[in-house]
């Protein structure tokens, strides 16, 4: 059990949060992403400007929710990657000078690692186990047979599953990020529309989004050379079928033959209400432990970072305070993928 201050800034959240013995004390976010919507998406430059604007102000808040000073901190867990590098390098620089300057040890915590044990906030794991991690970047099925061991079994070839529903959402004049957008307007159709089911029929756990992708723009250039009506709940809903189905069943294929005992979620597409459900529905049938995270889980934020490093901490997995004498330390394992 430890004090950890948590920091994340790999996207368009500068995030920071205080662990203090397993209990959450403090989750401050910054969300830049009104400003990107303008934008139609996160622009790297302006997300490290807005970053070096906000760090300070996140890390002073967190620290007085807290109740805890720098000085009591046992250690500070920072997002090492994957993300925007601009963005990476605001959050890292201000661990590392809160780490020389308190002489506190620094713990780098992979972003995927912290989405899936975001899910830790509301429920116990049970290994061996299957993450689906699904966001604006990743989509990958992670098999963990014990704590801190990830293995990635299945992901994509080409865009994420995120990605996929901004850029649909873009071709059907939607707000940016389209993922919940679509989630609403699907809730409300019917899966009627064609659309090219992504790597059917092949055996791996691997996915592909970008046929999908042009599929919708195939389609939506069609109707619209045909002065057709373009009925939005219903390609939505179609959309999300086809997305989502292949995540459903060869999560449920690989939960078979890896034997899991539990399937949990992560990522910014968890959100999603259709895939909450099916996830649900399909473990159920099976007789399998499910972990759906709430809706806070599933955006960015520094408490799951404080939640890895915590974690971390206790194995004494961390960097000595040596910075700079060994620049590739950041990027080793410590046991995350
Ligand atoms: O985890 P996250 O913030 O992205 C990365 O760190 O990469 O997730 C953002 C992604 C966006 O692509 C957004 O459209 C999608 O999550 N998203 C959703 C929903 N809410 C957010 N996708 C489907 N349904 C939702 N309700």
């Amino acid at each position: 059990m430890a004090k950890i201050l948590g920091i994340e800034s790999s996207c368009d959240e500068t995030a920071a949060a205080v662990i203090v013995d397993g209990v959450l004390k403090s989750n401050i976010i910054s969300s830049q992403a009104s400003i990107h919507a303008q934008y139609g998406g996160v622009m790297p430059e302006i997300a490290s400007r807005l970053h070096v604007e906000n760090i300070g102000v996140v890390l002073k808040e967190a620290i007085a929710q807290s109740g805890v000073t720098y000085e009591e901190l046992d250690a500070i867990a920072v997002t090492r990657g994957p993300g925007l590098i601009g963005s990476l390098h605001v959050g890292l620089q201000a661990a590392k000078t809160l780490a020389l300057l308190y002489k506190k040890p620094l713990i780098p915590v992979h972003h995927l690692a912290g989405h899936i044990y975001a899910n830790e906030f509301v429920g116990e794991f049970h290994y061996p186990l299957l993450a689906l991690v699904v966001s604006g970047g990743n989509t990958e099925i992670v098999y963990m047979k014990e704590p801190l061991s990830f293995e990635i079994i299945g992901e994509t070839k080409d865009d994420a599953v995120g990605e996929c529903f901004d850029k649909v959402a873009r071709v059907l004049g939607l707000p940016y990020p389209g993922g919940l957008p679509i989630d609403r307007l699907g809730q409300e159709g019917k899966d009627t529309y064609p659309l090219p089911e992504p790597l059917k029929g092949q055996k791996t756990y691997d996915f592909s989004y970008s046929g999908l992708k042009t599929g919708v723009l195939n389609l939506v250039n069609h109707l619209k050379e045909k002065s057709e009506e373009i009925r939005l709940n219903d390609l939505c809903r179609s959309f999300e079928e086809k997305a989502l189905t292949p995540l459903v069943e060869k999560t449920m294929k690989a939960a078979k033959e890896y034997k899991v005992r539990q399937v949990i979620i992560a990522g910014g597409v968890s959100a999603n209400t259709l895939l909450r459900a099916k996830i649900k529905e399909a473990a159920m049938k099976r007789n399998l432990e499910v972990l759906i995270p709430p809706l806070w889980c599933t955006t960015d934020n520094a408490a799951m970072i404080a939640k890895v490093g915590e974690k971390l901490y206790s194995e004494k997995l961390f960097a000595p305070l040596t910075l700079g004498v060994d620049p590739n330390w950041l990027l080793k394992d410590f046991r995350s993928f």
